[in-house]
């Protein structure tokens, strides 16, 4: 056999393996025999570059870091679902398709609800050319580089059906239980902080600019929905996902076809009943009319199609023993009880903490150590204790109250009035000062890689860093010889370091950690005191309360924060250590000078969205009608602002508008 045959067959026998695994489930080869055909493959591709195939699985390890996704505009809405939160609204559902299509034996198709990340994939002629996120519904990011990463996705077609012109086809990506665990249990091992659950996981690696870095997570995906198809007719939802397979997609096993009420309700049982057997977290059960003729006369509201929904589960529970109570500082100070669990399978999910959020939550549910309790775990929130079971508790527990002195630097902690949280308020405190290093280091912020939470644990334990300026000082040899460190993760560290001075005024401003200020006001603070941050320090209360979204509270925060001259100190180290701001990118200046009042609904972006936008076009955001106000953007059921902008005849405008006029 020539080689270009042989490089053929190894591709289409590795992508079959994939297919195997992925798609039915149903590995025929152990892992190691797959290893040993995709270093095969990979050793004759590189003897033979010119011969690689375009869908060979070797592309799947990443190629080099973007610098941003771009904007991909989804041909036709990734639409999201409504909710039946109980068996009534279920019912409801039903009588609303019996309504609408004057017929009362519906024939639906159940889906679980998986608890991941919408993407779009688009196929053209048969190859994948572009998988994008759900973003708003209308424009999403392209993340074809990550996508291809995944060996579940096909990179081209399979031809046991028609190839239809395009495809595109809309899925979950999601992490299994199991994958997750291994993939924490690894970063544990490197000093990494370990991701909170699997779809955090999912979702971080998706948004990776480096397809690299996604190419070592474990993503999975199921399909379950058609976008724009050009080529080839299908009459049914259940058609569809029996056709995804033989393209080679994979599809969720748990599918159910079914009649009427009798079919909603059961099969919701069936997935309850299964639930905690799944390999993967789900959040509730989707219905959907099967036929696409019923579904299309059915129609679609603003946001979701009428013809599904979905029906909500319960977060999972599960019973653990508390087997201590910790109080952990914060880097603003705040005390934040957390219980340490006796570790628990919440639902496929290892559970060894829960937040008892303060002192008043813990007296009112009457948590005490030694209680036996349910642990509850939805989504992306911190596991929970839901209540305790007091028949089990021991006869000689008692009440449990926070200490009055901090556990880190042992100075006493106060309540302040009108919070419910007791801080320290120690500004040296140890355990302070590692969070707010933490913070400064951290994605949203400097964004240093490679510099995660055990290694600035490291780094103040050798007294290397002792303020966020120190960070610059570090040298190569001092973070080389440091346990678990080696020369190249040491250059690699110092390298992400010097990259991450050249930052932005607002990811600086939020990595100082000022009390009450966010991401968000970093942002608006940069753009009112325009990239100088002397003239923010030196703002006095009321040049700080005239800018919008700044009040109270935040000024005083803000002022109480540059008073202190040790701040003061650290921030000028970090400019004499070479860091510098640059502009914010902004996606456009179409909107500079123009102020827009938001009003009403709108159907797709929530307000801090539409915000953003207008903010990253130039413009400027106020929240009440005046004569300066230039546009009016208005969504349903607007207020009296929509009367008094008719009445000022200011230009009223709605969300696909304020889209085009940013095209
Ligand atoms: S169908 C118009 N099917 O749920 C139909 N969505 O709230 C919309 N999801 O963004 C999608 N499992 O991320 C559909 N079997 C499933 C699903 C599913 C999870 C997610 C999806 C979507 C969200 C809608």
């Amino acid at each position: 056999m020539d080689v270009k045959h042989k490089i053929q067959k190894l591709t289409n026998k590795i992508n079959q393996h994939n297919i195997e695994y992925y798609v039915h489930d149903n590995p025929i080869i152990s892992d190691y025999e797959y290893d040993v055909l995709f270093r095969k493959l990979q050793q004759l591709e590189s003897d033979y570059p010119d011969l690689i195939c375009i869908d060979s699985p070797t592309k799947r390890v990443g190629s080099k870091p973007l610098d941003k996704f771009n904007q991909v505009n989804h041909r036709l809405p990734l639409l999201s679902l409504s909710n039946a939160m109980d068996s009534s609204e279920l019912e409801l559902f039903h009588t609303q398709m019996i309504k609408g299509l004057n017929n009362n034996n519906i024939e639906y198709v159940g889906e679980p609800k998986l608890d991941g990340l919408a993407v779009e994939l688009i196929y053209e002629k048969g190859q994948f050319v572009k998988g994008s996120t759900r973003g708003n519904g209308y424009i999403g990011e392209d993340i074809t580089e990550n996508l291809k990463t995944i060996k579940a996705i096909p990179l081209s077609l399979h031809t046991n059906y028609t190839i239809p012109n395009i495809l595109e086809v809309r899925g979950e990506v999601f992490i299994n239980h199991y994958d997750f665990e291994q993939l924490n249990k690894k970063r544990l091992n490197n000093g990494e902080t370990p991701f909170a659950n699997p779809r955090n996981c999912a979702a971080g690696s998706l948004r990776q600019l480096d397809s690299s870095v996604t190419a070592t997570r474990p993503l999975r995906i199921y399909c379950y929905a058609p976008g724009y198809i050009d080529g080839v007719s299908i009459q049914s939802q259940s058609e569809f996902l029996n056709i995804l397979p033989k393209w080679g997609f994979p599809v969720n096993s748990e599918v159910q076809i079914g009649q009427g009420l009798n079919f909603l309700n059961s099969y919701y049982k069936h997935i309850e009943s299964v639930r905690d057997s799944l390999k993967y977290d789900i959040d509730g059960v989707v219905f959907k009319v099967n036929s696409y003729d019923l579904q299309e006369s059915l129609g679609e509201r603003s946001r979701s199609p009428r013809w599904a929904i979905a029906a909500k589960l319960k977060p999972v529970q599960a019973t653990s023993l508390i087997e201590d109570i910790i109080p952990s500082v914060g880097r603003t100070g705040a005390i934040t009880p957390v219980a340490k669990l006796k570790p628990i399978n919440v639902g496929g999910v290892i559970v060894s903490n829960a937040t008892l959020h303060n002192q008043d939550e813990i007296n009112k549910k009457d948590i005490r150590i030694g209680d036996t309790v349910v642990v509850q775990r939805a989504g992306d929130v911190i596991p929970e204790i839901v209540k305790v079971i007091i028949k089990k508790r021991k006869t000689n527990s008692q009440p449990y109250t926070l200490p009055s002195i901090c556990p880190s630097c042992n100075q006493s902690i106060s309540k302040i009035p009108d919070e419910v949280v007791m801080r320290c308020l120690n500004l040296h405190c140890p355990a302070q000062i590692e969070g707010q290093i933490k913070h400064f280091v951290s994605k949203n912020c400097l964004d240093i890689d490679g510099l995660g939470e055990k290694l600035v644990q490291l780094l103040i334990e050798n007294n290397l860093v002792l303020t966020i300026s120190d960070i610059f000082t570090l040298t190569h040899n001092q973070l080389a010889v440091l346990d678990r460190l080696g020369d190249k993760s040491a250059k690699n560290i110092i390298n992400s370091i010097d990259k991450s001075k050249h930052t932005t005024m607002s990811r600086f401003i939020h990595g100082l950690g000022i009390r009450n200020v966010g991401a968000h006001l970093s942002k608006i603070l940069e753009s009112q005191f325009n990239n100088e941050i002397n003239d923010l320090i030196s703002a006095s209360f009321d040049d700080l309360i005239s800018i919008d979204e700044v009040g109270d509270i935040v000024a005083n925060s803000i002022i109480q924060y540059f008073k202190d001259s040790n701040n003061i100190m650290v921030i000028n180290q970090c400019f004499e250590l070479g860091v510098v701001f640059e502009k914010t990118m902004q996606a456009s200046n179409v909107f500079s000078g123009k102020t827009f009042v938001i009003t009403g609904t709108l159907p797709s972006l929530s307000r801090q969205k539409a915000k953003s936008i207008i903010e990253n076009n130039g413009g400027k955001v106020s929240s009440s009608v005046s004569k300066k106000t230039n546009f009016l953007l208005c969504g349903e059921n607007p207020g009296s602002k929509y009367n008094k902008a008719q009445d000022l005849n200011i230009k009223i405008i709605n969300e696909l508008q304020l889209k085009e006029l940013i095209k």
